[in-house]
């Protein structure tokens, strides 16, 4: 069972400049939730209840985000705005946080190895990553997760990308898997030139990792850009025995990147039932009037 998470969220968000100079990246609203609350409610669904927050100095508000308001709570309350009310109090039951600080950025593999204290050793876990937004109909984290129960092996999300964005991302060497979406993964390589990617299958955001993956990020040296990698320390278990890509086959979003960011905004306020109708017709008549 996969009842715990990591979620490095320490980054300085610097491709949102100048938004991101007092507002964690995290928080900015994909809609009307911030980007850190999609990637909550996709742990709470997949039956994850603890979750660990890898940050850095000013991002305390993503750990406010899930606290009670009760301020807010009783004036809310006072209001008779009962939905409001659900909506604010709800965050603080939905999983519960730690939050420990990586003091310096030192790569995501350090960031992963932060949360090790709340992690037992001998217990598998899921990592997030607050750029990419899945689907938030998707039950893809659960797929993942079951996957990691059947093989017992590391499971990483995998997504064909275009060759030129190979330096963006993890780039696997697979096999074909048993089942349809698996790949087994031979070999991982760090953001590699387009020129020296094996193949064009890329690691996203989201991991289920065995405990003992802290042992093997102690033992990782520096790599890429002077950083400790997790895509470093996944290479050394594949190299020991085949660990297990999924393909993703469910909308994702980076949420990391402005035009990611718009589509992923578009995409979610069109999936709503309150907003979508209306927000899609308007669409296409903004896009009429444009091409006219
Ligand atoms: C990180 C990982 C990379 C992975 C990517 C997915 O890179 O290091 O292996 O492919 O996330 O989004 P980052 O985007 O943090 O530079």
């Amino acid at each position: 069972m996969v009842r715990r998470a990591v979620l490095p969220l320490a980054g300085l968000g610097t491709r949102f400049l100048p938004a991101t100079k007092t507002v964690p990246k995290e928080m900015l609203p994909i809609v009307d939730k911030p980007a850190v609350q999609y990637i909550v409610e996709e742990c709470a669904r997949a039956g994850i209840d603890d979750v660990v927050f890898v940050t850095s100095t000013g991002k305390a508000s993503m750990e406010d985000h899930f606290d009670r308001r009760l301020d807010l709570e009783a004036a809310l309350e006072a209001k008779g705005k009962e939905d409001d009310l659900a909506l604010v109090r709800d965050l603080a039951g939905l999983v519960t946080i730690h939050s420990v600080r990586q003091h310096e950025p030192l790569g995501l593999g350090h960031a992963v190895l932060m949360g090790a204290g709340h992690v037992p050793a001998d217990e598998s876990f899921a990592v997030l990553l607050g750029d990419d937004i899945v689907d938030p109909q998707a039950d893809f984290l659960e797929r993942m997760i079951a996957v990691h129960e059947r093989t017992g092996r590391p499971v990483v999300a995998l997504l064909r990308v275009r060759p030129e964005q190979a330096s963006l991302y993890g780039i696997a060497t697979v096999t074909p898997g048993d089942t349809p979406g698996e790949h087994l993964i031979s070999d991982l390589v760090e953001k590699p030139s387009p020129e020296d990617a094996a193949s064009d299958l890329a690691v996203i955001g989201r991991y289920v990792l065995p405990g003992s993956i802290f042992e093997t990020l102690r033992e990782t040296q520096p790599g890429r850009g002077g950083e400790i990698q997790l895509t470093d320390a996944l290479n050394a278990m594949a190299h020991e025995e085949p660990i297990v890509g999924l393909e993703l086959d469910v909308p994702r979003y980076d949420a990391g990147d402005k035009l990611g960011f718009l589509e992923a905004t578009v995409a979610l306020a069109a999936a709503r039932e309150d907003l979508g109708p209306d927000f899609v017709a308007w669409l296409r008549r903004w896009l009429e009037e444009r091409d006219q």
